[in-house]
Order: C-alpha cells, then sequence, then structure tokens
C-alpha cells in the first residue's frame, strides 16, 4: 500500500501489475525521458520526478515491505539495479550535455544577422601582370616562365655583364647557399627577369616574341620604396631585321592600351649590359603633370646586345631583336598612387579590397 492517502488512478493500475513490472515499466519510461531530455534543468525535473525522495522509485520501494519474504531478495535486487542504471543513465546524459555547452557549435546565436562571405578577387599585381600579359598576347607574343633560383652564368654573363660588375656584389644578390654549379657559377635568386631571354634563345631559334612575367628578388631592407622581393615582365622579341622602330612602336602601343590613349612615353638613352643601345622608358600622364611630375621613369629596354646571342649560339650577325624590362610592383604604384611597396604583401583585405 501506498502511504495513508485514497490512490489515484495510476496507482490503482500499478496494484493490479507485480512490483517487478512496475520496476522494469519505471526504468523503461525514465530511461526514455532522460534521453529525450532537452538541457540541464529539464534532466534535473526528471531527476526528481523518477529518483527524488518522494518520486516514482521511492513509491516503489515503499511497497517493499508488502513482498513475501520469499520474493523480498529477487525484488529488492531488481531495485536496485534499477536506481544504478537510471543513475548512470543521468550522469552520463548530464556529461553530454555539458560537453555540448562547451562547444563552439552552441555558441550559434541564430538570432545575430547573417554575416556576409566576401567575394574575393585577384591581387592588384596579379590583375596588372594580367592586363599586360593580355596585350601582348594580341601582339602575337607567348607567355613564358623561368626559374626563380638561377646561376650566375644566366643571371649575369650570358648577359653580357662581366665578373667585376656590381649587381654581382653579395651587397645586391642573395646567393643561394648550394654548392656552385660546375661551369655556370654560384646559384643565387634571380634580380631580374632578364635570364628568362637566354632560357628561352637557347632553346628556340627566332622568330621569338615572348614576355615573361615573375617574381625577382634583391638584397634590399625593406622600406617604402624597397622590397627584397617584387615582380618584373620581361619582354624579347627576335628575328631578321627587327628595328629600333619597333621596339619603340610596340612600348608605345603598349602603354597607350593600358594606362590611357593620351599617355607620352619618351626614350631616354641608358646603360644596360644585355642591350646596345639601352634606354630608359619615362612616362608622362595627365594625372601625373597635374601633381607636377612631369616624367615618370618605369622600363628600361635596348636593342639586344651581339654578345647575348653569342652566349646563347646564335650565329653571328644573323638576328636582331630588341628586349624590355620593367617592375610590375612600381607600375602598379604609379597607376594607383600607392606610396609604399610593402602594403602588396601584408595581405591587409582593407588594401586589397580598393582593386
Ligand atoms: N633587367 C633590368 C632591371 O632589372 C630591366 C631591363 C633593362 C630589362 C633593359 C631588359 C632590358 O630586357 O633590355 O632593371
Amino acid at each position: 500500500m501506498v502511504g495513508a492517502a485514497f490512490p489515484t488512478v495510476t496507482q490503482r493500475v500499478e496494484f493490479m501489475t507485480t512490483l517487478e513490472d512496475q520496476l522494469n515499466q519505471l526504468c523503461a519510461e525514465a530511461e526514455a525521458a532522460i534521453a529525450a531530455a532537452n538541457g540541464l534543468p529539464e534532466l534535473e525535473q526528471i531527476k526528481g520526478r523518477f529518483l527524488g525522495r518522494k518520486g516514482r522509485l521511492a513509491a516503489l520501494m515503499e511497497q517493499l515491505k508488502t513482498v513475501s519474504k520469499e520474493d523480498k531478495p529477487r525484488v529488492g535486487q531488481l531495485a536496485n539495479k534499477v536506481k544504478q542504471a537510471l543513475t548512470n543513465a543521468l550522469t552520463a546524459k548530464r556529461d553530454g550535455l555539458e560537453s555540448a555547452a562547451a562547444s563552439p557549435e552552441h555558441e550559434l546565436d541564430i538570432s545575430l544577422p547573417g554575416r556576409r562571405h566576401r567575394l574575393g578577387h585577384r591581387h592588384p599585381l596579379t590583375q596588372i601582370c594580367e592586363r599586360t600579359v593580355a596585350i601582348f598576347r594580341r601582339l602575337g607574343f607567348a607567355v613564358v616562365d623561368g626559374p626563380e633560383v638561377e646561376d650566375e652564368w644566366y643571371c649575369f654573363d650570358a648577359l653580357n655583364t662581366p665578373a667585376d660588375h656590381p649587381a654581382r656584389d653579395t651587397q645586391d644578390t642573395l646567393y643561394v647557399d648550394l654548392p656552385p654549379h660546375p661551369q655556370h657559377g654560384r646559384y643565387l635568386l634571380r634580380t631580374h627577369t632578364s635570364p628568362v631571354q637566354v632560357r628561352v634563345m637557347q632553346q628556340q631559334s627566332p622568330p621569338i616574341r615572348i614576355v615573361a612575367p615573375g617574381r625577382v628578388f634583391r638584397r634590399d631592407t625593406p622600406d617604402a620604396t624597397h622590397s627584397p622581393t617584387f615582380h618584373q615582365i620581361e619582354g624579347l622579341y627576335v628575328d631578321k631585321n627587327v628595328t629600333l622602330a619597333d621596339l619603340k612602336g610596340t612600348v608605345e602601343f603598349f602603354f597607350k592600351e593600358l594606362l590611357d590613349p593620351d599617355v607620352k612615353v619618351r626614350f631616354r638613352p641608358h646603360f644596360f649590359p644585355y642591350t646596345e643601345p639601352s634606354f630608359e622608358i619615362d612616362l608622362s600622364t595627365a594625372y601625373f603633370r597635374a601633381r607636377g611630375k612631369e616624367w615618370i621613369e618605369l622600363a628600361g629596354c635596348g636593342m639586344v646586345d651581339p654578345n647575348v646571342f653569342k652566349a646563347v649560339g646564335y650565329p653571328d650577325d644573323a638576328y636582331t631583336g630588341w628586349a624590355f624590362g620593367f617592375g610590375i610592383d612600381r607600375l602598379a604604384m604609379i597607376m594607383y598612387g600607392i606610396t609604399d611597396i610593402r602594403l602588396f604583401t601584408e595581405n591587409d583585405v582593407k588594401f586589397l579590397e580598393q582593386f
């Protein structure tokens, strides 16, 4: 009998079943409730309802008194087993809920407004490089690649730059700590894209029309206008009877296409070991004139020096050609009015988003 109070409807039903059945029934119900619990407060309620001092298991234990002597040990054991099983299930469920609460998913606040996925785009240097390449492709130039780790022969000797030239100084060039090439001297990080000219000419005979964009390295301390690594584009055109007029026409066409049709291009005599004659290319645009700067020096170019043809094994006097090279980072700084070259490699999204 369950206490003195008049039995409820469920209790009356319970009277009609054996205590063992009721214990099993309670165990199943409690396990289902524990499994379905949605949070720690609900779990505490369930615990109270089934295992509390005034809970349903306690009520059934009361009835043990009414069980016959011979049944008592068996039913008592079952009651203990049910209690143990439910205690274990509660502990496991509590652990599960607690670790779910600590996991990051749980911090999801579904009432927050959604975050937009930002659409990425190409780096400004990549954009300029691609535009440059597209213009030269229209003129029949192919795009080629060369290694960033070069040796002294490709980077200097073949380009008519003798061993005592200051460019080869360890002050300016980053040498690679490797045993030197038996014929080509020390390995180094290329200081310009010009060695690609040599590699292409070695591999094919004229006509050659190529552009070679790529990364170059110099032993510079980074500041607003210097970086130990930046990018260049090299151009090379070699055939029979290629003239300086071809060079001027092509370069002018290129800058008008890339920048604006009113850009003025000036060739100023200069010196490079691998071209003769050599020039520096200066640009003048309305944008810069308005800012008090008449000419901006941008690129180097010239007619390929016969010593370069000799180095790659072309027959004497068979071909003429021109070459040019300029810095993509420098061009980007000029085009966009950027005053610090380091911005290109810092990956600051606020900067990159502007392009
Ligand atoms: N290599 C030169 C530099 O790094 C640029 C250059 C000048 C490339 C004249 C050329 C050239 O092909 O003909 O500054």
